[in-house]
């Protein structure tokens, strides 16, 4: 090859021409796929085909010792320049530097320049046509060149929360080249220090707290890459909400395994305790916990989510919230109604789950000797998680929607029917009743029974306080639910 040639890809190109379509070509410089678009017979095109679209045969050709190939090197010549910049029209300099030696020893070392950036004819490199709006957009057109050598990972990645904020037009989300920077990847066994995590760059809070876990301890000290790291409990490409399916927990008891047994030798009930207690809201020790009273689908058994585009939980609340202050019982019974309304009596349920208060507390777990065991921090009146008190719905992109409510909806009689499935003995409700489930549990008697028998009593309660505090009945052609409690007299 001509090596004095300052455009080494001249010898290869010419004669042919091609240069039109090579130029459109780049116009769509991140899909390598619209290489595969048009009619690209001509057989010099052929050969340019299978040098640049077909890596693995260009890595068998090369040194695959680090070392960089003549074109990379040219290539290189004017990107290993740091100074390089192009000043994008919307007043962003884009740094055009490349990393030359991180290049050369990174996993795509092998590929070349050429394994991606296919489109680029150093005949007509310059002045550059491709387009480029804004930096951010660029990287995430440019991202979609991973797809072609990658499909799995990608897939993976369209599902994840991450690539829905993308898609409803959250350009902070991140994608494959913010994770991966695209000319430095080393190996994931290289990677080993905790502070080099992607998550970090954009979740900085919560690494910290991470950092300073029993986790994050124990993987800082080398060689302890048994502890988890963020990927070991989100996953890495199909990172899903954190707090309304199961991904977390999953992981948790996945590495502990054993668990269950663990906390069954002291915690009575223990599969509803890790049911309805979150497992940080006990391992965090310094977090402020509250209960979060989840919106549920009692037949098809799943929480109810937000129809797309048709965002009802919000202004439901704020109906029955006319002051904005949050939901007090009567608000929740409300709100209940108006989710159950269409003939769907006690359809949509309330689930309480006691969790910690903020993403960062989550991560912020000590060891077992710190963990909260006393039964007492849960079992007592005004015990501290039920100060703070959240209903909350799926949203469209599948994180929860919150809305506050008063306290005291776990603790008022006219709300017993609303919460009835998250009784929290001496922490949520009447005297009597926790005697009598006391005494059914250390009785031995199922607890199911004892279930039941608050079942029935509540609602002979109710009976009592709803008729109390009804004033009227405004739904007259609802069925009667089963506590006969006419409803919506607190709303104007
Ligand atoms: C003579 C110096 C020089 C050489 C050699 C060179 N480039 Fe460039 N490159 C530039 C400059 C300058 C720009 C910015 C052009 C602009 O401002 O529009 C650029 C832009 C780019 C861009 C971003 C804009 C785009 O078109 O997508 C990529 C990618 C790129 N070069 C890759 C390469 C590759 C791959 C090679 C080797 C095949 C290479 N360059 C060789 C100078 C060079
Ligand atoms: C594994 C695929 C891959 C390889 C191999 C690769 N690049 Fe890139 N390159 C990308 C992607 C993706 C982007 C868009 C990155 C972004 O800005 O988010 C990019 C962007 C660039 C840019 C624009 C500036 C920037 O960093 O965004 C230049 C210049 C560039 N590459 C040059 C090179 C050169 C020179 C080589 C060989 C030494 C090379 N690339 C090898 C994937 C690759
Ligand atoms: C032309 C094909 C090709 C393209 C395009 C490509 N890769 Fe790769 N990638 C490879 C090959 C080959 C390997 C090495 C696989 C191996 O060692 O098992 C690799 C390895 C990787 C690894 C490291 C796996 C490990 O061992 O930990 C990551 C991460 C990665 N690629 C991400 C990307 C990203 C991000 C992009 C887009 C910027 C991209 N790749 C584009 C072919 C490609
Ligand atoms: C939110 C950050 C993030 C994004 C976005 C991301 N990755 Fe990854 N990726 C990681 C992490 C972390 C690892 C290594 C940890 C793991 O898999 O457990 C990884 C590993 C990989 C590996 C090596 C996997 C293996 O098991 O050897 C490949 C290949 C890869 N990513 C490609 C991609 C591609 C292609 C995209 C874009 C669709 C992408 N990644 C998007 C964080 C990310
Ligand atoms: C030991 C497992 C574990 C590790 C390691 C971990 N997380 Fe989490 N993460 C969780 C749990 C549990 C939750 C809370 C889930 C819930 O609400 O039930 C959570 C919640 C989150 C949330 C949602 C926060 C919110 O506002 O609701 C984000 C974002 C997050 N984690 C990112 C990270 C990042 C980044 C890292 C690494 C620095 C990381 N996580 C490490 C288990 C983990
Ligand atoms: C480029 C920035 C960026 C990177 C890198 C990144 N994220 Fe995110 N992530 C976001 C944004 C933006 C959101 C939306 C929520 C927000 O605004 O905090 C989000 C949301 C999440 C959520 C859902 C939060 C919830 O409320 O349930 C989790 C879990 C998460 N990220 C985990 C990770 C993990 C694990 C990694 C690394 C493998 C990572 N993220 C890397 C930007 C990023
Ligand atoms: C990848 C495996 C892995 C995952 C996932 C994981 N852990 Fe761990 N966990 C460990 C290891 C390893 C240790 C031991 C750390 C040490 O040696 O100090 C540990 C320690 C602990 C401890 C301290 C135990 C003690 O003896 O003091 C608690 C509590 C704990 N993990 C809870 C959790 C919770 C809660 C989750 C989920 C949110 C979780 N773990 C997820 C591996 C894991
Ligand atoms: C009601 C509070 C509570 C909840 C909920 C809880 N834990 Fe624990 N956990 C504890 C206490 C207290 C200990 C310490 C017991 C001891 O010293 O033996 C402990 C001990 C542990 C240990 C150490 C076990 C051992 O073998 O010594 C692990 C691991 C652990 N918990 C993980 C979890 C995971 C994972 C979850 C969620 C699925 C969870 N815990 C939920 C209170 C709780
Ligand atoms: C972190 C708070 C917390 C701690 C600590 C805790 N519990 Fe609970 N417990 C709860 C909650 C919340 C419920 C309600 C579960 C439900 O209704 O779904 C509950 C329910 C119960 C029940 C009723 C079970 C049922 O099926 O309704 C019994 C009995 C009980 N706990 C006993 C104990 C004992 C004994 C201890 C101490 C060894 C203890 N709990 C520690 C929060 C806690």
């Amino acid at each position: 090859m001509d090596s004095s040639n300052k455009h080494p890809m001249d010898s290869r190109l010419r004669g042919n021409d091609t240069d039109e379509k090579v130029r459109s070509t780049r116009k769509e410089c991140a899909s390598t796929r619209a290489a595969f678009r048009g009619d690209l017979v001509i057989a010099a095109v052929a050969a340019f085909l299978v040098l640049f679209l077909f890596p693995a045969a260009l890595m068998t050709a090369r040194a695959a010792d680090g070392s960089l190939s003549e074109e990379d090197r040219k290539c290189l010549n004017c990107h290993s320049s740091e100074g390089l910049k192009k000043n994008l029209a919307n007043g962003e300099t884009l740094s055009l530097h490349v990393p030359g030696e991180a290049f050369a020893k990174s996993v795509h070392g092998p590929l070349g320049c050429a394994g991606c950036h296919a489109n680029v004819n150093l005949k007509n490199h310059l002045p550059a046509k491709t387009k480029i709006v804004t930096a951010r957009e660029y990287s995430i057109t440019g991202a979609e060149l991973c797809r072609r050598c990658h499909e799995d990972k990608f897939k993976q990645y369209e599902g994840s929360i991450h690539a829905t904020l993308l898609r409803e037009g959250n350009q902070a989300a991140p994608v494959c080249t913010d994770c991966h920077s695209p000319h430095s990847i080393r190996p994931k066994a290289a990677r080993e220090s905790i502070a080099e995590v992607p998550c970090r760059k954009c979740h900085e809070t919560i690494f910290k707290a991470y950092a300073e876990s029993v986790h994050g301890r124990a993987r800082s000290q080398p060689g302890r890459n048994n502890a988890p790291i963020c990927a070991d409990c989100h996953r890495a490409h199909d990172v899903r909400p954190a707090s309304t399916g199961e991904q977390p927990k999953n992981a948790c008891l996945g590495c502990h395994a054993g668990a269950l047994s663990a906390h069954e030798r002291w915690l009575p009930n223990t599969e509803r305790h890790l049911e309805t207690v979150s497992c940080p809201a006990c391992h965090a020790p310094g977090a402020q916990r509250r209960v979060d009273l989840r919106l549920y689908d009692s037949v098809a058994q799943k929480r109810v989510s937000e129809k797309q585009g048709v965002p009802q939980f919000e202004t439901r609340a704020r109906s029955v919230d006319a002051q904005g202050h949050g939901l007090d019982a009567m608000a929740l019974r409300s709100l209940l109604r108006e989710f159950n309304r269409e003939g769907t009596e006690g359809r949509t349920i309330l689930r309480g789950r006691l969790e910690v208060r903020s993403g960062v507390e989550a991560h912020q777990l000590a060891d077992k000797t710190r963990a909260v065991g006393n039964c007492d921090s849960c079992h007592r009146e005004g015990a501290d998680p039920f100060q703070s008190v959240t209903v909350s719905i799926v949203g469209p992109d599948g994180r929860p929607l919150r809305y506050g409510a008063h306290k005291e909806v776990l603790t008022s009689a006219i709300s017993v029917d609303s919460v009835g499935g998250f009784y929290a003995i001496g922490g949520t409700r009447i005297k009597l009743l926790d005697v009598l489930l006391v005494l059914a549990v250390l009785g031995g008697a199922a607890v199911p029974v004892g279930h039941l028998t608050l079942k029935w009593l509540f609602r002979r309660y109710l009976k009592r306080g709803g008729a109390e505090n009804a004033s009227g009945n405004r739904r007259p052609q609802n069925p009667p639910s089963p506590g006969g409690r006419p409803g919506g007299g607190d709303r104007g």
